[in-house]
């Protein structure tokens, strides 16, 4: 089964093995049937931060397209087959807020707590109560509480120790009726400045704009688009290393409050110094013309292609700055696990 058409990026050679499971059951039985071989197995959500190899995958790939929303007051349970973008405008029409800023992201909701997504201020980690999941370990379905993901910047158990054990098969957010809409980024400050109050659809409505602006909106024929987003992850670095950067580079490096005594930098802006600008291009792979952090596929690129401008930035911004990128995509290759 070719992996290209189950990916953003549009990128990718064949799986040995495909299963898709709509059910719970399904998707143990297609973890047995994986196990009976010894087959490594990965779990493809939305496919919208991935980069899948050229040799594709040897194993078994199984797709969870599981459907249903429940919903108790402020609880909502969402399967992880959802796709997210209509999960947010299902809680922001009811005027449930807490997800509003996270509206227009691809992928479906099985994806978020791996990843914690966030995006124009708000992180799924904020609204998350519990996740369920099977552990590919003990072939038990078990419910683990927010407080055990580890959630972090970009980060959670999911994606780090934990990597690969937990297939998540629901996850349940807890929303506010009728809360105030979170307006901490700048571009959506700015988007309302003449307008105090805006409603948490206007405000879902505003993210997806401003993302489409960016090319960070799925948008079916649009070359910006063949993408798997954010390319880098924003280095977060000490507040020492930073004041230390800051005198050696000269002029003003914009950077953003993290976690204790530390700063996160724009990885677009670190590209941008280090010559990579929008619509640059590296024979099929390229940026963006939108936004400097998306490493496109201009057409007909192979993962190696992606793989080679990847390496070129990251030798250049490391040898600028000495500053090593972190690709945010997960990698799909034949060595996987
Ligand atoms: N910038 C540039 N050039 C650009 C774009 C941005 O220099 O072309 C610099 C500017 O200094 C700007 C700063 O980067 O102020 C921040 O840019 P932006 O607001 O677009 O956000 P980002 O840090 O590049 C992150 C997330 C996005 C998320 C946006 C909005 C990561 C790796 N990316 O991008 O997430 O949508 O913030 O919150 O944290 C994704 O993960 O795939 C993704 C799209």
């Amino acid at each position: 089964v070719p992996l290209a058409p189950y990916t953003t990026f549009g990128i990718g050679g064949p799986a040995r093995w495909f299963a898709e499971a709509v059910h719970e059951d399904e998707a143990l039985e297609a973890v047995r049937f994986a196990r009976e071989r010894s087959l490594p197995l990965f779990l493809l959500g939305g496919g919208s931060n991935l980069l899948v190899s050229d040799e594709g995958f040897p194993g078994l790939v199984l797709h969870l397209a599981s459907k249903g929303i429940e919903q108790n007051g402020g609880l909502f349970r969402a399967a992880a087959g959802e796709n997210w973008d209509s999960f947010v405008s299902h809680a922001v029409s009811l005027g449930y807020a807490g997800i509003e800023c996270l509206a227009g992201i691809p992928g479906t909701v099985g994806g978020t707590p791996v990843q914690n997504v966030g995006a124009y201020g708000q992180e799924v980690a904020e609204t998350i109560v519990r996740v369920r999941t099977l552990d590919l370990e003990t072939l038990a379905f078990t419910e683990m509480e927010a407080a055990d993901c580890a959630f972090a910047y970009r980060r959670s158990l999911f994606n780090s120790t934990a990597r690969g054990r937990y297939l998540v098969t629901r996850v349940d957010y807890r929303l506010t009726h009728n809360g105030q809409p979170r307006l901490n980024y700048a571009d959506l400050k700015k988007y309302f400045v003449n307008q105090p109050k805006p409603s948490l659809v206007e405000v879902a409505t505003a993210v997806r704009a401003i993302r489409r602006e960016k090319g960070m909106l799925l948008v079916d024929g649009d070359p910006d688009c063949r993408s798997a987003g954010s390319f880098f992850k924003n280095p977060v670095i000490s507040a020492g290393h930073y004041a230390r950067l800051a005198t050696a580079h000269g002029s003003a490096i914009p950077s953003y409050p993290a976690h204790a005594e530390h700063v996160k930098l724009p990885a677009a802006w670190l590209l941008d110094q280090a010559g990579f600008h929008k619509g640059f291009a590296q024979g099929r792979a390229g940026i963006s013309s939108r936004h400097t952090l998306a490493l496109i596929n201009r057409g007909n690129a192979t993962a190696a292609d992606i793989l080679a401008l990847r390496d070129t930035i990251i030798a250049a911004v490391e040898a600028k700055f000495g500053i090593p990128l972190e690709p945010e995509p997960v990698w799909l290759g034949p060595s996987h696990n």
